[in-house]
């Protein structure tokens, strides 16, 4: 991030802070729980933003030399992604030419060749068919044209971004927006190494694992002996651009850097960047590395989903000999498990009895506050792309409001 931005963004909180005031979406939300919950929006909502949209499935050193691989099964198409021979970065749909087979089965890994298990034909990292047993046998065919099935695929930023339909195509010019695209251009996000990754597979809507992400109105509760150590809660700066937006969360070192030269400011030791990529990604760059949570709907419940929460780190970091590794082994160790741990343990905990209620059809609404606006805007866009009113604005909440 610029650090003109920087400092804008630093003196908002440092205002915020000093007059005891927050963001202010300008209206509260009155949410229908059913968006939690109905299976028929469900079935649309995957269609639309999972199988009809490109997704970034991961940072560039997830793949961090030619031949290197990984699978994905989160968007419906069984997806293997490599790096080819000359460092592009490539997809395909993970399914044998031959009879339809998954070529690929381990997670990730490097390999010259995919030989799928079924009759052993065979593909290089580009997905060319470069064996056929007993081709003689099989019959004449073109192995030109019986290349794995390449999807749409580009690296931006440090971002892998692929299109599950083979049809479709992948715009990361709307993806991004003008905005991200210059701003993810800052972060290096291209020279971090994934250090940990965690799977939860969770009892709640992918969106209420995407709403916990939303506002800091919870850390003196929630987190209250964990997070609310080193952040300000319920002060945070808030923008919007199209369908993302971005939140500046307030760590507690602001109270000393306040008093330095605004030149020696920096938003990742004062605050915490919080990038949210519509429709199921957040991304929050750190002095250290950043973190990367995807989230993906249960392929039937919509009570269900998957969060997957990635760990990079610098370079220059993962890069460190001698003592200054261990120190860098006890940090990392720390960051990736403190905040797992946070995420499983307290946030995933309320999202749960959230979906639970939800479940039991007994609660029709809840409200999203004043302070809560980018639950206001992930939502409202949502509804906006799929052509439903999940939720309204109003400008306060009494008896009438919240039984309608
Ligand atoms: S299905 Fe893959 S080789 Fe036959
Ligand atoms: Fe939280």
């Amino acid at each position: 991030m610029r650090h003109a931005e920087q400092v804008r963004l630093l003196k908002q909180l440092i205002e915020r802070l000093d007059a005891g005031t927050n963001v202010d979406a300008g209206s509260l939300r009155v949410q229908s729980t059913r968006t939690y919950t109905d299976t028929e929006q469900a079935r649309r909502e995957r269609d639309l933003f999972f199988r009809q949209t490109g997704h970034c499935l991961g940072m560039s050193r997830d793949l961090d030399q030619p031949t290197a691989f990984f699978t994905n099964d989160d968007l419906g198409t069984p997806i293997l992604a490599t790096r080819d021979n000359d460092g592009t970065f490539r997809a395909f749909v993970n399914s044998c030419r031959h009879r339809g087979a998954l070529v690929e089965t381990a997670a990730k890994g490097t390999k010259r060749r995919f030989t799928c298990p079924f009759h052993s034909w065979t593909y290089d990292v580009a997905g060319t068919l470069v064996g056929l047993p007993k081709n003689d046998h099989f019959g004449d065919v073109d192995t030109e044209c019986l290349s794995l099935r390449p999807l749409p695929a580009e690296e931006r930023h440090g971002l892998l971004f692929v299109h599950p339909d083979p049809n479709g195509v992948l715009d990361v010019d709307e993806l991004l927006g003008a905005w991200f695209d210059e701003e993810f251009s800052t972060w290096g996000f291209d020279t971090m190494v994934p250090i940990n990754a965690d799977t939860y597979d969770t009892a709640c809507n992918w969106k209420l694992a995407m709403d916990t992400f939303g506002e800091t109105y919870h850390f003196s509760s929630l987190h209250a002996d964990t997070l609310f150590n080193s952040f300000h809660g319920n002060v945070q700066c808030y923008d919007d651009d199209g369908h993302n937006h971005r939140m500046i969360l307030c760590r507690r070192e602001i109270d000393e850097m306040r008093h330095l030269p605004e030149a020696d400011w920096d938003i990742t030791v004062a605050g915490l960047p919080v990038y949210w990529l519509f429709p199921n990604i957040i991304l929050m760059p750190f002095r250290a590395g950043a973190f990367l949570v995807r989230a993906y709907p249960h392929p039937d419940d919509p009570g269900r989903h998957i969060s997957r929460i990635g760990f990079y780190m610098k370079g220059e970091l993962a890069d460190a000999e001698g003592p200054e590794a261990a120190e860098v082994n006890e940090m990392i160790a720390t960051i990736a498990q403190n905040f797992a741990e946070i995420i499983r343990d307290e946030d995933y905990v309320m999202s749960s009895s959230q979906q639970a209620a939800a479940n039991t059809g007994s609660l029709e609404s809840i409200v999203f506050g004043r302070n809560e606006p980018a639950l206001h805007h992930y939502h409202a866009t949502y509804d906006a792309k799929l052509g439903i009113e999940s939720g309204y604005a109003v400008a306060e909440v009494t008896r009438d409001v919240v039984t309608r």
